[in-house]
């Protein structure tokens, strides 16, 4: 079949398979390998995007559900070479260590503090946790989270 996807604001049509996952789409299709593929079992949060601005783990997702929207990768997130404030945030606050999940990291913690622009804590844990990190502990995650919302708010 063929979709056609906007996937960082440019306009990405394809034949795929009907089977195609997202994260398959961005990845080998479109050459975006900043979304990385984990579990591919939707436990891990690695393969995170937004879709029409909405967190999505994207190996759950297939290319043909995604057809006529909006997809945004790690790699559209930053704009004029400036970083986006989350991964400031994550820089400054050493919120990754092997970078691994930090890309799906970064884009959910984006999609959180749209919703929720002040949060606590608890409420930045609660909703991480369908993202995993190996290395970090979470802690400065978390940190890195907050103080986004911190700059953010006081713009
Ligand atoms: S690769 Fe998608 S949730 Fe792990
Ligand atoms: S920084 Fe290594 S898995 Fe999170």
């Amino acid at each position: 079949m063929r979709v056609t996807i906007t996937v960082n604001d440019t306009e990405q049509r394809h034949e795929v398979e009907d089977r195609t996952l997202l994260v398959h789409f961005l990845r080998e299709t479109c050459g975006l390998t900043g979304t990385n593929t984990g579990c591919d079992t939707t436990s891990c949060g690695a393969c995170t995007v937004l879709l029409d601005g909405e967190s999505v783990k994207s190996c759950t997702v297939l290319a043909a559900q995604a057809d006529g929207h909006d997809v945004t990768t790690i790699e559209g997130l930053s704009t004029d070479e400036r970083l986006h404030p989350v991964q400031r945030a994550f820089q400054e606050c050493h919120g990754l260590q092997c970078g691994f999940c930090t890309p799906g990291m970064v884009l959910a913690s984006v999609s959180l503090l749209q919703e929720n622009p002040s949060p606590t804590e608890r409420e930045v844990r609660d909703g991480l946790e369908g993202n995993l990190c190996r290395c970090t502990g979470y802690q400065n995650i978390v940190d890195s989270v907050l103080t986004a919302s911190r700059e953010e708010t006081a713009r």
